[in-house]
């Protein structure tokens, strides 16, 4: 598939089934993050060939720190590899990368580097990678009341001035497009406090492959089915 017969902007990704995945072969849910995460890096590169803008990635939810110690700390060891690996090639390919969640909850170290990375990458052009961390959907929506809230509160902004504009401003995802599309792996079919406010016109893809099988060849054929569908905004 070329560039030109992509029609996708912003791609969305619940990135599901790295621990049926591993429990299928018998090898303990660790393995399977460890391949998940190679998929992240494919998965990447993939969408920059074909001239995705924007591709954001669940990560991990605020949920998903309800998971055993063990698993969380796989995850988070994964998450610091991932962080303190060779960025030449995010460089080269001129992306930019943003990370959306709650940074309170994760350690020091991480919070740092995902500060650092973001800054190094401020100025790429090409793709933004948006990676959701510790994210939750209604988390983010009673953020963005908060901070709407105080602005009411300090007299910079009166009620009537908070419309659909000045809110979308106010969550995470600011001055990014709201998702074209959301694949959600693995044969679950739920959106899991993920982007509720920006999916409202969305199209869906729910796909049976689980994550650390998925593949560029997979991708391109959910754009093909994407691209015949026919959006039409409530418009008749
Ligand atoms: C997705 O895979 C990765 C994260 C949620 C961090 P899961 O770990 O949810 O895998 P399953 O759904 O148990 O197979
Ligand atoms: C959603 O997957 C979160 C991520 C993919 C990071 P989960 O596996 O946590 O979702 P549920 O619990 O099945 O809804
Ligand atoms: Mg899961």
């Amino acid at each position: 598939m070329s560039k030109e017969e992509n029609k996708l902007q912003h791609l969305a990704v619940i990135m599901d089934g790295n621990g049926r995945w591993a429990q299928k072969r018998g090898l303990p849910r660790s393995m399977g993050h460890r391949k998940g995460a190679e998929v992240v890096k494919e998965i990447t590169r993939a969408a920059a060939e074909l001239g995705i803008r924007y591709l954001t990635l669940y990560a991990f939810s605020t949920e998903n720190w309800k998971r055993s110690k063990d698993e969380v700390d796989t995850l988070m060891g994964l998450l610091r590899e991932y962080l303190k690996s060779d960025l030449k090639e995010i460089q080269e390919k001129n992306v930019r990368i943003r990370f959306i969640g709650e940074r309170d909850m994760l350690a020091g170290d991480i919070v740092e580097k995902m500060a650092q990375i973001e800054a190094d990458t401020a100025n790429n052009t090409d793709m933004t990678l948006c990676i959701a961390l510790s994210y939750g959907s209604r988390q983010e929506i009673v953020s963005a009341v908060r901070k709407t809230a105080a602005l009411v509160k300090s007299g910079d902004i009166s009620i009537n001035d908070i419309d659909v504009e000045l809110f979308s401003d106010m969550l995470y995802t600011q001055n990014m497009p709201d998702p074209d599309l959301v694949i959600r792996t693995s044969g679950e079919r739920r959106i899991s406090n993920y982007l509720l406010w920006q999916i409202a016109y969305s199209e869906f893809y729910f796909s049976d492959i689980l994550w650390p099988d998925f593949t560029k060849e997979a991708l391109e054929n959910i754009i093909k089915d994407f691209n015949q569908r026919e959006r039409r905004y409530g418009k008749a």
